[in-house]
């Protein structure tokens, strides 16, 4: 069935230049942008956003990167598009996720405490709707 999905290209996507080839990347696939803008996050709606991670070791230097600059959040729409655009990105860890994915081609390991990893997609139908509504208010 038609699904969407919440994709969000983090600050270090944007600072990177790779809004555009990412963006492109998911569009050549095939799915449509249904909605698409430049925010700044805040504390607020990261606490929302990564619910499940609050209190991991991770949490602090996450939010700070997510906070460092800003991110491009957009809705894509198709058939199976949640499952399709996790197997685009790739694993979480970029040094592992494979060639031809997002994060194996475009992205690495830095030497810092959060993984850097270009992008973020839901990874359910509900998780969708969710946070969906978190950055599209
Ligand atoms: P994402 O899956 O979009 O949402 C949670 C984010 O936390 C993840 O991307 C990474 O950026 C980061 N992350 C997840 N697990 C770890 C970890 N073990 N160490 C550092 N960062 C992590």
């Amino acid at each position: 069935s038609v699904e969407r999905t919440l994709v969000l290209v983090k600050p270090d996507g944007v600072s990177r230049g790779l809004t555009g080839t990412i963006l492109s990347r998911i569009e050549a696939k095939g799915y449509t942008i249904a909605e698409l803008k430049q925010v700044r996050a805040t504390r607020e709606v990261l606490e929302e956003h990564y619910a499940e991670h609050v209190g991991k070791p991770f949490f602090e230097p996450l939010v700070e990167f997510m906070l460092s600059g800003p991110i491009v959040a957009a809705v894509f729409e198709g058939q199976r598009v949640i499952e399709g655009f996790r197997s685009l990105a790739g694993t979480t860890e970029p040094t592992a996720a494979a060639p031809g994915t997002i994060r194996g081609d475009l992205g690495r390991d830095w030497g810092v405490k959060v993984q850097q990893n270009l992008v973020h997609g839901s990874d359910s139908a509900e998780s969708a709707e969710r946070e969906i509504g978190i950055w599209f208010a």
